[in-house]
């Protein structure tokens, strides 16, 4: 039997903080409101680190805390709805940078669950036997699309990014296969995304910006968090006294509350680190699986399970021995 495991994670976030009093200044807010809604204090956000330096300083940092090196590594999936350009691809882009060779190099969206459709598309390639060794990251500079006079949404988002080496197992699966990438770092073919903004000038992207029905998402959020606990735990015959944290994706500290309270699993097993980073989508679970790692929540052999869900209203979820 072959299994695929988590073998070295690394985040990264953009130097700038705008606190809850930062954002008082643009909109009619005010940091009680945000923390007793949110959770939220603070959120990194870059005016000047692209998704791209963002998801690079992660990769880094989870090769580093790997048993392998940046030659090991035979694919890159990178989750992110914010893209430096339209094409070619963050994952594309870093694949020069990092110095790989000619692997395959993909993004994928699925929005804020983005990062769980990587975990299961490398799970399932490693399993399949053609690789060992792949890196998937989940990063975002969502504030780009922003809408910095509309409080409903603009005090949500933050940027950042997380990574993680996923690495092998044995037995067969696919026989043969042939992708390749080359790396279009220059722009030979190319589209472009919204430009990194200043919150303060709020230059509405012509690309549009984030709308959202928050009751309606988080509707959604309660009921599908809870379910995809409890059908992990169920599928696989455990109790939830088995588990010993749940990393949920930060979008709100409530819905992960609420979560809490329907499955049972005490908030002091809820990993909750939205005060710092706000909710950065395909990169929050990568950035919380890391920062709960290094702050020693979790630790070698510790079961976890890692739920999100997200716009398209996708979801995800995994049961992970680390
Ligand atoms: O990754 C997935 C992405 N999205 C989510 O997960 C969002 C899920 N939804 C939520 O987290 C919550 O619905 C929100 C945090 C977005 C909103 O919380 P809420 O408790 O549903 O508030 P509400 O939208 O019902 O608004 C309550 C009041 C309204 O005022 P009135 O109409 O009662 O006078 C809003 O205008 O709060 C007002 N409000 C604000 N006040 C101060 C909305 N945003 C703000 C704000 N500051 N930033």
């Amino acid at each position: 039997m072959k299994y695929s495991k988590i073998n070295g994670t690394g985040h990264a976030v953009p130097r700038q903080i705008y606190t809850n009093d930062d954002l008082a200044k643009i909109v009619d807010t005010n940091d009680e409101w945000i923390v007793s809604r949110t959770g939220i204090k603070q959120r990194h956000i870059s005016t000047d680190e692209t998704t791209t330096d963002l998801a690079y300083n992660a990769a880094l940092k989870a090769i580093e805390a790997s048993s392998v090196t940046l030659n090991d590594i035979e694919m890159v999936i990178v989750a992110t709805v914010t893209p430096d350009h339209a094409f070619p691809g963050v994952s594309n882009l870093l694949q020069k940078r990092l110095g790989l060779d000619e692997i395959p190099t993909f993004d994928i969206n699925a929005a804020c669950s983005g990062f769980i459709y990587a975990l299961n598309i490398a799970d399932k390639m490693i399993l399949s036997s053609a690789y060992n060794h792949i890196l998937i990251i989940g990063a975002e500079t969502l504030t780009r699309l922003t809408d910095w006079s509309d409080r409903n949404t603009c005090v949500l988002f933050g940027d950042g990014a997380g990574a993680m080496v996923i690495s092998k197992s044995e037995t067969p699966g696919i026989k043969d296969i042939i992708v390749g990438s080359r790396s279009d770092d220059e722009g030979h073919l190319i589209c472009d995304s919204p430009a990194l903004k200043n919150p303060y000038e709020n230059k509405i992207s012509q690309q549009d910006h984030i709308h959202m029905n928050g009751r309606e998402v988080f509707k959604f959020a309660t009921r599908v968090m809870p379910s995809t606990i409890v059908n992990l735990l169920e599928r696989n015959n455990m109790h939830k006294d088995d588990i010993d944290y749940v990393v949920a994706h930060q979008a709100n500290k409530r819905i992960i509350e609420k979560a809490s309270k329907d499955v049972g699993i005490p908030m002091d097993k809820m990993y909750v680190n939205i005060q710092n980073y706000g909710n950065t989508s395909a990169a929050s679970v990568p950035i919380a699986i890391d920062e709960a790692i290094r702050k020693g929540k979790l630790k070698p052999g510790d079961t976890f399970v890692t739920v999100a869900f997200g716009g398209g209203f996708t979801y995800g979820g995994a049961l992970i021995k680390l």
